[in-house]
This record gives C-alpha cells, sequence and structure tokens, in this order.
C-alpha cells in the first residue's frame, strides 16, 4: 500500500486489521495512512459502523490485502479534497466505502467523490456513520427494485423552495412488508414506505413494535410468535406488492407466504436468498441485490433527516479499543439499528 507524506499528517495510525487468513480481528496502532487517489477525499474519521456479517464477504472482495480494514459506513471531515471538488478541508461528510476496497475502522481513510455526500443538518457524527449503507439499501429496495412507486423516476424529496415533501401519496393503496424492520436496512425500510404512504407491515419482537410503529409502521408481527402464513391465513387481501427480506433464513421462505400473486415483487438482501420448495407463486417478480453507494442519493436522502422525517437509530457505540465487543454485537444478530465506532473525538 502507498503511504501519504504530507508533513501535518502523520504517516502511520491506528486501525481495526481483519486478517483474512486466520479470521482474527486486532488493532493496529501503526497502520499507514492511506494515500489517496485523484478520485476520492483523504477524510479524517469520526465514525464508522459496521454491517452485520461483513466478515464473511472476503471470498468476494479478491482485492482485499490479508490485513483488511473492515467497515464501510462512515462519517468525517475533509483533509484532502479531490482536486476540483467544492469540499473544503474542514467540511463535514458521510457516505459509504465500496466493500472491495479498504474500510474505514481507521483514522484517516479514502472515500471516493461518488462515494461521498456531505453530512445534512440535524444529525451528529456519530448517528451519520449509521446512516449511508441502511438507507442506500432500503432507498434501493424499495424504490429502484422494488419499484414501489411505478418508477424510479417517481420518488420522494423535499422540495428546495417550500420545505414540503412531494410524493407522500405515490404508494398509497400499496401493501409493504418488511421482515427485520428493526435493523439498521428495516428501519430506513419503513420510513420510506411510510414516506409514500404505502400500508407498512414490519416483522420484530414485540419489545420493538411502539418503536417502530413511531418511525411509521402500520402493523408490527412479532416474528417469534406469528409466522407470514399465520398473519395471511390464506386471505390474499392481506397479501403483499412488496415483501422486503432483510432477515434470510427460514423467515425469507415463510416470506414467500405474503408476496400477492400476478403483481407481487420479492426484494431480498440477506445471505441465502432462494425461492420456496414447489417454486414462486405465479406470476411474482424477485431479486437479490447488492447495494450501491451513490453519494447524490445519499444527499437526497439526508434532505429527509434535515426535516426530521428520517430518524436513525444507533444500537450501541464504542471506542475503537472496544472493536471485539462491538463486532460480537452487531454479529449477534440482535442489534436494533446499527453498531458504531467511535474513531475520532472531534464533531
Ligand atoms: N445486499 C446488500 O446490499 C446488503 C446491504 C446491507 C445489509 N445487508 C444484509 O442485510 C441483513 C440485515 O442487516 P441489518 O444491519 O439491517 O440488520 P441486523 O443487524 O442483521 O438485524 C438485527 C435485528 O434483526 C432482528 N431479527 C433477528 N431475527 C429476526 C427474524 N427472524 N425476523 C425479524 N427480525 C429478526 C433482531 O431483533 P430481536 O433481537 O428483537 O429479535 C435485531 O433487531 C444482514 O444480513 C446484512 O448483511 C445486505
Amino acid at each position: 500500500m502507498s503511504t501519504i507524506t504530507t508533513p501535518s499528517l502523520p504517516s502511520t495510525q491506528k486501525a481495526v486489521l481483519y486478517n483474512i487468513e486466520t479470521k482474527t480481528l486486532s488493532l493496529s496502532t501503526s497502520h499507514p495512512v492511506p494515500a489517496p487517489s485523484e478520485k476520492e477525499h483523504l477524510i479524517r474519521v469520526h465514525s464508522t459502523a459496521i454491517t452485520n456479517g461483513e466478515l464473511t464477504w472476503a471470498p468476494f472482495c479478491p482485492d482485499w490485502p490479508t490485513e483488511h480494514v473492515p467497515c464501510y459506513d462512515v462519517s468525517g471531515t475533509i483533509v484532502i479534497p479531490v482536486p476540483g471538488s467544492d469540499l473544503k478541508p474542514g467540511d463535514k461528510v458521510f457516505g459509504r466505502v465500496d466493500a472491495q476496497r479498504e474500510g474505514t475502522a481507521q483514522e484517516y481513510a479514502t472515500i471516493l467523490q461518488s462515494e461521498n455526500a456531505r453530512l445534512p443538518a440535524g444529525i451528529g457524527m456519530l448517528e451519520a456513520a449509521s446512516v449511508p449503507m441502511s438507507a442506500h439499501t432500503a432507498w434501493q429496495a424499495l424504490f429502484e427494485k422494488g419499484l414501489l412507486t411505478g418508477d424510479f423516476n417517481r420518488v420522494p424529496y423535499v422540495d428546495e423552495t417550500s420545505g414540503e415533501i412531494v410524493g407522500k401519496e405515490l404508494a398509497k393503496g400499496k401493501r409493504v412488508l418488511i421482515l427485520n424492520a428493526a435493523g439498521g436496512v428495516g428501519l430506513h425500510a419503513v420510513q420510506f414506505g411510510n414516506l409514500v404512504g404505502a400500508w407498512v407491515v414490519g416483522t420484530a419482537s414485540k419489545k420493538n413494535e411502539e418503536w417502530l410503529k413511531g418511525l411509521g409502521a402500520d402493523e408490527v408481527v412479532d416474528y417469534r410468535n406469528m409466522s407470514i402464513k399465520e398473519y395471511v391465513a390464506g386471505d390474499d387481501a392481506k397479501k403483499f406488492d412488496l415483501v422486503f427480506d432483510c432477515v434470510g433464513g427460514e423467515s425469507m421462505l415463510d416470506g414467500w407466504n405474503g408476496v400477492k400473486e400476478e403483481g407481487g415483487v420479492y426484494i431480498s438482501v440477506a445471505p441465502g436468498f432462494g425461492e420456496p420448495q414447489g417454486g414462486k407463486p405465479k406470476g411474482v417478480r424477485s431479486e437479490w441485490f447488492i447495494m450501491e453507494a451513490r453519494g447524490k442519493e445519499l444527499e437526497h436522502i439526508g434532505k429527509f433527516i434535515t426535516k426530521g422525517v428520517l430518524k436513525t437509530a444507533v444500537d450501541s457505540a464504542y471506542e475503537m479499543e472496544g472493536f471485539e465487543e462491538a463486532f460480537a454485537r452487531s454479529a449477534s444478530g440482535r442489534a436494533k439499528g446499527k453498531v458504531v465506532l467511535r474513531v475520532g473525538k472531534d464533531e
């Protein structure tokens, strides 16, 4: 790896490392500060978030070095901007770095201009790190892949002049089911579905019901006590135009019971997506996808944060030294929102 030698910057730094051979995490105090390419900003990291399962991605990321920096959701301040960009040193930004590259559990990291957005007003740096991957995934699942509003060119937005939200009825009459509404992706999906007027049902533990209703869920199905098969109970009117799976496994398979025949859509981002035994219901479109980081999309989503209609949730925050606990918490599959590592101190 090339290093950077700008006098005001250290040449080495603190970083969490994941060894892809021994499959162990460690904290280094002498990891090289990366040199940005001409398409990347160098940022001083404030916070970074963990994605459940990310340490299992090595087989899909052939360019990871043996000692790879994990975590791809980041908030921080610009140190060296991309030449010609309108960002300057000290500007606050957030974004999601492509998992094929080095992550952001380090004091200085690089992020492509195309992945990066200015920090919206109304959110702190720690909370901001919990947003990008989850918000992109939910936005793309509902509007781009799920076509909840009929066309990805027709999405809700905050009108610059009036400050009003436009598109609040774009999905009125549509029924959406979010499997795992309380995880990072699900909690954003609930809010986006609600934003466009859909009837939103989420699966979660009973303890998260009131919280999810506060975020805009119309109904919460306690997955520990009721399956989707039992919820619809053969009543086609209770089936969904769009089912979005953020959990996988048995719950993903059960989710097929909720998709409307002839026109229903089933979208998944969880590992192991598959069709039920006997094939999928007639006339159902389905897709598993990997989200894409897009700075402009994040800026668009950030306006809902500033407006106060999009909330985020930090399940728990750890100092870098608490990396093992933090990764264990995320891997437990019990996090309500995201697990965040606080890397820097400055706001
Ligand atoms: N393909 C992509 O582009 C992409 C992008 C982002 C994330 N992902 C994947 O999406 C999945 C979700 O990630 P996440 O960060 O949103 O959430 P997460 O951290 O995996 O979810 C934790 C939550 O799941 C709930 N939960 C556990 N089992 C459940 C079940 N059977 N039904 C309903 N809820 C259940 C837990 O609630 P209780 O503790 O109350 O039970 C907890 O609140 C992960 O597998 C992640 O790798 C994929």
